[in-house]
């Protein structure tokens, strides 16, 4: 890959799209906002994932349940035992890190997904592992690491009143698995998707949006009868495909690897992760999992409520099986920034830089220029017509060459503008951000003009 992630880190933030959190206090660690353009991005991928996998899904409907929930949830979930990390301190320089990290920045071909905290220490003894800030070869005893976020409800501060924030999305979908199932009068196969945030106390957020302890996520929980014979995992890796060819993603730039047997985790029969080849490293972007019954058991034990289907045909009750596509927001945004980032040679001595996002994805779809102050008042007018059909910006300060460069930095797919001819010929010049050809094209015709292109 051509660019750090630094240098598109940098030009996100000048132009607009993140900015660092609580910056004014010295920000707080791997916490991001998202700025103007940022959020405009940002809900166009989520609104584009919520056409494709909900709104226009002969299958799927959506949900948006609590983040606090009953702590039940979380013991039949397995997050409270199982959702922790094996931590370990250098003695030396007290810096603290993840046993099954360490292990495979050291050995990058082993995956100790599975491993247990004897086997990680025994490993980390056996090859004299060391430590990565001061070299020494002196580590603590590995403990369990809490990954959830933990706080009180109500007034009063004790173990009674603990709850924890959500660590994903999916478990507001388990639990609510009748509700929907009965008020829609919802047949199998049939899946829940939502959109929310997750919170994970990481012990290294890392790598910008990639990974930080606060983040949103894309869940559908698809459940189908396992005797069924269509194959549901492979239907939901090829439409998780077809979205990231709707979005434009690059398919050189990722691929799919299936976990094995020692990596999946414990709900999980088989996970398929897709990898974006990022800056820092090739990285889980979109996990597709075959989740068998697990949630739904466990739920059931726990709760002692029966969660089986009815099958109104054969009579029989059955325990649904899921098939869960989960992606994060920002770490979809980040994949979808770096694989839109370009400099490039625009003559001997000028380059530019341009963001080539889908016309679907950008922050503005078209820009208005006007070529002169006197063209104002019409162009104006031209804007908040566009306005009503497309995100437009309007943009009437430098000369036209840097107001161009000002739109292909920030990815705005097409720049209208509006000279002393327009006003006579009702036509107006349409630039095009990626070939940087131009056109004249009527005034009464842009609007079908953009909707063809
Ligand atoms: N419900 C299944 C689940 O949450 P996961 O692999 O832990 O599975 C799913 O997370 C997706 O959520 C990941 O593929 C990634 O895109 C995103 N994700 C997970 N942890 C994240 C973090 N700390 N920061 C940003 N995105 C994260």
């Amino acid at each position: 890959m051509q660019y750090t992630l630094k240098e598109v880190v940098n030009h996100l933030k000048t132009q607009g799209f993140v900015f660092q959190g609580s910056e004014i206090y010295g920000g707080l660690a791997n916490s991001w906002d998202f700025g103007p353009l940022g959020i405009e991005l940002e809900r166009n991928l989520k609104n584009l994932w919520w056409q494709h996998f909900i709104a226009k899904s002969k299958y799927n409907v959506g949900l948006d349940s609590s983040i606090l929930m009953n702590n039940n949830v979380w013991k039949a979930s397995g997050h409270l035992g199982n959702f922790a990390d094996p931590l370990l301190d250098c003695k030396k320089c007290k810096m603290r890190m993840r046993a099954d990290k360490l292990i495979e920045d050291n050995y990058p071909k082993l995956n100790c997904g599975g491993w247990s905290n004897e086997q990680l220490s025994a490993f980390i003894t056996e090859k004299n592992i060391s430590c990565p800030n001061c070299g020494a070869h002196d580590f603590t005893d590995i403990r369990q690491f809490e990954l959830m976020f933990k706080t009180n409800q109500g007034v009063i501060e004790d173990e009674k009143s603990v709850v924890y924030l959500r660590p994903e999305t999916a478990q507001g979908i388990f639990v609510n698995f009748k509700n929907v199932q009965r008020s829609l009068r919802k047949k199998l196969p049939f899946g829940i998707g939502q959109i929310g945030k997750s919170f994970r106390n990481e012990i290294t957020p890392e790598n910008f949006i990639f990974r930080t302890r606060e983040f949103e996520q894309m869940e559908l929980e698809f459940f189908y009868d396992s005797k069924e014979k269509i194959d549901w995992f492979e239907y939901w890796v090829q439409e998780v495909t077809k979205f990231l060819t709707l979005i434009n993603l690059k398919a050189e730039n990722y691929l799919f690897r299936e976990h094995d047997a020692s990596e999946l985790a414990h709900y999980a029969k088989r996970t398929i992760d897709i990898e974006y080849k990022f800056p820092f490293g090739t990285g889980e972007l979109w996990g597709i999992a075959d989740r068998g019954d697990y949630d739904l058991r466990r739920h059931s034990e726990v709760s002692k409520q029966d969660l089986t289907y009815l099958n109104q045909e054969t009579n029989e009750k059955i325990l649904p099986h899921v098939i869960e596509p989960s992606v994060g927001v920002g770490r979809l945004m980040l994949a979808v920034l770096y694989d839109a980032y370009h400099i490039e040679k625009v003559s001997d001595n000028e380059t530019r830089v341009v963001l080539k996002l889908s016309p679907l994805l950008a922050p503005y779809q078209i820009a208005v220029i006007p070529l002169s102050k006197q063209l104002n008042k019409a162009a104006y007018q031209l804007y908040e017509e566009l306005l009503m059909r497309f995100q437009c910006i309007y943009d009437k300060t430098g000369n036209i060459g840097k107001r161009y460069r000002r739109q292909d930095a920030i990815g705005t797919p097409f720049c209208v503008t509006f000279d002393f001819e327009s006003a006579t010929d009702q036509k107006v010049t349409v630039r095009n951000r990626d070939t940087m050809q131009q056109e004249r094209v009527a005034i009464a015709n842009l609007e079908n003009y953009f909707i063809a292109v």
